[in-house]
């Protein structure tokens, strides 16, 4: 009941196969073709921000979505001292964040164009970011808790939902009654300078919502160092995470808490069972959308021995059928990766791969934009993979059919436990291999990315998170302390 079964008023999206859709999200786009954003602090007092710079766009040397003008020190200072818990009735907050989630969707257009222009984000991954923005908006709106706000909450987000999971965790630590310092990806200041304009548009006061963007490591650590802050709310690498916890733990109140979303070595087992079709499908979708930016995204395929050399001959065939390139068209399916450091990066690691002759196979890229070609990379298994590699680089191992536990112990002993993916037709393999995997989310026989809010609660454990499960019913708890009944104040 807690969910939103049965009655799921999810947002109701885009449908990318019906041609007067695409006719209407064309209109609505267009005319933000060419906008140049000036994305600056939102502070509850004047701001004295760093000097304007350009935003990359994945796609394009030429084309920028803007500029930003980073928080300074003394903005930091500004929103530290200004900040104060947002104590209007339940009903009232509630009220403003379904608000801010019909503004979300009423300025559709603008923000398709900017996730497009600043993330490289294709209209697919567009659609999926956008729904899940205003899902998270109505879905925490409508289950505030009965408790007291922790007090003020830091929320630091990555590049790869600038959208979806920068709007998530604001939501809920304002739902909550907290007060919000938003530190969005250095890659994607533009996106959250609109989403926090509408937040303020719909009601949220400014001193209940602060908006400083600016570099991890000086923007981000001072607003996760400072005694001020009572919370905070990360997702991004573990690396981070850990950074950030050490640095709370050396300053902030000892019962402050981190509520940390991270990344993820997912695999997927195939075995001689599943359906070829439907796992190659959903290999390609787990493995390739977003350009394999996802921390859901799969990572290591296992594939039973016996049917290996047909199923991989298969996913070949549909890697070839996968439309590269600009993220703006509707045909496209994989975009760029989100800039020349990510690039070089996984370029990195695939030409290691090749010089050790393990490169299975690859597709061509497209000249322009930072782009990695779709790659398979042979492993023994995921012991192999030393981190996560976040670009569009499936690595492949085999299993004979006495093997299962041994896969499952080695996924297991990453140590991460974010995704899992399982393909087969035996229904007693599924309570096995689910009883005995590690992981927050485990999907059976489809892809293992784009969970829905309200369905799907998203959260890993292990290296890849403290949980609790955002969209789920669980998450707001973590941005609330327990209210002292007055008798005992
Ligand atoms: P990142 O850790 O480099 O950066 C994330 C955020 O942390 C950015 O806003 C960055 O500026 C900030 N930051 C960096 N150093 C900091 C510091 N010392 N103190 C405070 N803040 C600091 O991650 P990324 O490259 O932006 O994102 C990709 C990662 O995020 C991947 O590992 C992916 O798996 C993970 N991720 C996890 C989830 C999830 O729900 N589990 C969702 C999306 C992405
Ligand atoms: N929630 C995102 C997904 O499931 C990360 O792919």
């Amino acid at each position: 009941p807690e969910l939103f079964l049965p009655e799921r008023p999810n947002s109701k999206g885009f449908d990318l196969t019906d041609v007067p859709t695409l006719d209407a999200i064309d209109a609505a786009r267009a005319p933000f073709r060419t906008t140049q954003i000036q994305a600056a602090p939102l502070l509850a007092k004047e701001a004295k921000p760093k000097p304007f710079q350009f935003v990359t766009n994945p796609y394009s040397t030429i084309d920028s979505a803007g500029s930003v003008a980073e928080a300074s020190a003394a903005d930091v200072e500004t929103a530290l001292s200004n900040a104060a818990p947002w104590d209007a009735q339940p009903s009232l907050r509630s009220q403003a964040l379904n608000q801010a989630a019909d503004l979300y969707e009423a300025n559709f257009g603008k923000l398709f164009a900017l996730l497009a222009r600043e993330a490289g984000k294709t209209p697919m991954d567009t659609v999926a970011e956008l729904r899940e923005a205003v899902d998270f908006l109505r879905y925490y709106a409508a289950r505030i808790p009965e408790a007291a706000p922790v007090g003020t909450f830091t929320c630091i987000s990555p590049w790869n939902f600038p959208l979806a999971i920068f709007t998530g965790q604001i939501a809920a630590a304002l739902a909550a009654g907290n007060a919000v310092l938003a530190k969005p990806a250095d890659q994607t200041p533009l996106i959250a300078f609109e989403a926090v304009t509408l937040l303020h548009e719909a009601g949220v006061p400014r001193t209940a919502l602060q908006l400083l963007p600016g570099d991890g490591t000086t923007v981000g650590a001072a607003l996760t160092s400072d005694p001020r802050v009572n919370g905070v709310a990360f997702t991004g690498s573990t690396a981070t995470a850990q950074r950030i916890r050490r640095a709370m733990a050396a300053n902030l109140a000892p019962g402050a808490p981190l509520i940390a979303e991270t990344g993820g070595l997912n695999a997927m087992i195939v075995d001689s069972t599943a359906l070829p079709e439907q796992a190659v499908t959903a290999i390609i979708e787990s493995a390739f959308q977003s350009a394999g930016q996802r921390c859901s995204a799969l990572r290591c395929l296992y594939v039973q021995e016996d049917i290996a050399e047909g199923l991989l001959e298969m996913l070949q065939g549909a890697m070839k059928e996968l439309c590269l390139g600009d993220p703006w068209a509707f045909a496209t399916d994989s975009g760029p990766v989100i800039d020349t450091a990510a690039q070089a990066t996984i370029a990195d690691h695939i030409a290691k791969a090749k010089s050790d002759g393990r490169l299975l196979f690859q597709l061509p890229i497209p000249q322009e934009g930072t782009f990695v070609a779709p790659t398979l990379i042979k492993v023994a298994g995921i012991g192999d993979l030393e981190r996560e590699i976040f670009g569009p680089v499936l690595h492949v191992a085999t299993f004979k059919s006495d093997e299962l536990d041994a896969v499952i112990d080695a996924i297991n002993a990453t140590g991460y436990g974010l995704t899992f993916g399982l393909q087969t037709r035996i229904d007693d393999r599924v309570q096995h291999v689910s009883e005995r995997i590690h992981a927050g989310n485990i999907y059976i026989n489809r892809n293992q990315i784009g969970a829905i809010v309200g369905s799907q609660p998203f959260g890993g454990e292990g290296l890849s998170g403290t949980g609790p499960k955002a969209g789920g019913p669980n998450y707001l708890r973590r941005f609330c302390t327990e209210e002292i009944p007055t008798q005992y104040r």
